[in-house]
C-alpha cells in the first residue's frame, strides 16, 4: 500500500489541537457578516493570503483577532462541528482539543455560551460519526497567574466533562514556573496537565513543565535535543511530546521540513506524535502533517505506524481504548 494511501486508512488520535486554530477565512468571513463586524480584510480570499507568519506572535496576533467573530453559542456549535467532520475525514478515532476560555471571556462571552456550543457539536459527532472527544482547558500564558486561578474556578461547572489543563500563548518570557501555584490546584482536582514548553522557549521551559507544573505530556517540545540530558530523562520517563510539523515551518521554528528532527526523536526512542496544531493556519489538518514527513523527510511505513501508535499511547484513553486501537492499527 503506498504511504499516503496507509496514513489515511489508518485510525489516529490528535493531541495537540486548538479549536480556535481550526477557524477556517470561510467561517470567520460569514460570522463576521452574521455579527456586522467589519475585518481588516476585504474578501475570504484576503483572509487566506495574510496567513503568512514570521515567528509564534505574529501568528498569536492574527489568532485572537480572528476569534473575536465568535460570539454565540451556535458560532462555537459551528467551529466545533466542521472541525469534527475533519476528523471523521481524517480518521481520526479520537481528539484531545485544547480550548482558550480567556480568549472568549475577556471578550464578554461566557463559560456556557462557548461550553454548551463546543458539547452539542461533541455530542452529535461521538453519535453519528463514533469520534471520541477530550477536552483540555489552556491557560494563556501572556496573562497573570491570578487570571489563570479564577479561570479554573470559572469553569467548575465544567468540570465533569474537562479531562485536562494546558499552558498556551506567547512562551518567550512567560515561563512555566509562573503558573506553578494553579497547575498544583489543577492537579488537586484531579485534571491531568500539558503545557507548550520548548517550542519557541529554551529546554530549560522544558525543565520547568516537568519539575514545577509536573506535566503527563509536552506540546512540542522539540527543542529538547538541545540538552542531552533532558533528552535521556524524557526518553527514560517516555513522556510524550505532541509535535506539530506544518505548525513549526509556518512559525518558523525550523527553516525548512528537511531539517525537522521529528524522525530523530522518534528514532531515538522518544514518544512522538503527530499533530496539526491550528489546520487552518498552518496549511494543513493532521493527514497533510503526515504527509509532510514522507515528502520531506522520507518517514518510512515502519515510523508511520510507530507515530500513530504513540497518538494511541500517549492519549488520556484507558488503557482497554488504547489496546483496542494499537490492535486495529497492527490489522490494517
Ligand atoms: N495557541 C495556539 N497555537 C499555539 C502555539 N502553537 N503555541 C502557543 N500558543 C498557541
Ligand atoms: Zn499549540
Amino acid at each position: 500500500m503506498a504511504l499516503t494511501t496507509l496514513i489515511k486508512a489508518l485510525p489516529k488520535a490528535e493531541l495537540h489541537l486548538h479549536i480556535e486554530g481550526t477557524l477556517s477565512p470561510t467561517l470567520m468571513w460569514e460570522l463576521a457578516q452574521k455579527h456586522g463586524i467589519q475585518l481588516p480584510f476585504q474578501s475570504v480570499a484576503e483572509i487566506e493570503t495574510a496567513y503568512q507568519f514570521s515567528d509564534l506572535q505574529s501568528f498569536l496576533d492574527l489568532y485572537y483577532a480572528g476569534a473575536d467573530v465568535l460570539r454565540e453559542e451556535d458560532d462555537f456549535y459551528q467551529l466545533m462541528k466542521a472541525y469534527l467532520l475533519r476528523c471523521k475525514e481524517n480518521n481520526i478515532v479520537h481528539t484531545e482539543i485544547m480550548f482558550d476560555p480567556q480568549t472568549h471571556t475577556h471578550r464578554g462571552v461566557a463559560f456556557d455560551v462557548f461550553m454548551t456550543g463546543f458539547l452539542r457539536a461533541i455530542t452529535e459527532a461521538k453519535t453519528d460519526w463514533g469520534v471520541s472527544v477530550r477536552l483540555i482547558m489552556s491557560f494563556l500564558r501572556h496573562l497573570s497567574e491570578a487570571d489563570a486561578i479564577q479561570t479554573l474556578q470559572d469553569a467548575e461547572p465544567w468540570y465533569d466533562i474537562i479531562d485536562a489543563v494546558g499552558l498556551d500563548s506567547s512562551e518567550l518570557g512567560n515561563p512555566p514556573e509562573k503558573f506553578e501555584r494553579v497547575f498544583s490546584q489543577a492537579r488537586a482536582i484531579g485534571f491531568k496537565v500539558v503545557a507548550h514548553a520548548g517550542e519557541e522557549g529554551p529546554p530549560d521551559y522544558i525543565w520547568q513543565a516537568i519539575n514545577l507544573l509536573g506535566i503527563d505530556r509536552i506540546d512540542h517540545g522539540v527543542r529538547c535535543a538541545e540538552d542531552k540530558e533532558l533528552m535521556a530523562l524524557i526518553k527514560h520517563r517516555q513522556i510524550p511530546l505532541t509535535v506539530c510539523p506544518l505548525s513549526n515551518l509556518k512559525l518558523k521554528v525550523i527553516e525548512d521540513m528537511a531539517a525537522h528532527n521529528i524522525l530523530d526523536l522518534l528514532e531515538d526512542g522518544l514518544l512522538v506524535t503527530v499533530n496539526s496544531d491550528d489546520p487552518t493556519y498552518f496549511g494543513g489538518f493532521l493527514n497533510e502533517n503526515f504527509m509532510a514527513l514522507e515528502t520531506a523527510l522520507g518517514m518510512t511505513e515502519q515510523q508511520c505506524r510507530q507515530l500513530v501508535k504513540n497518538s494511541f499511547k500517549a492519549s488520556f484513553l484507558p488503557d482497554g481504548d488504547k489496546q483496542k486501537w494499537l490492535a486495529q492499527v497492527d490489522e490494517i
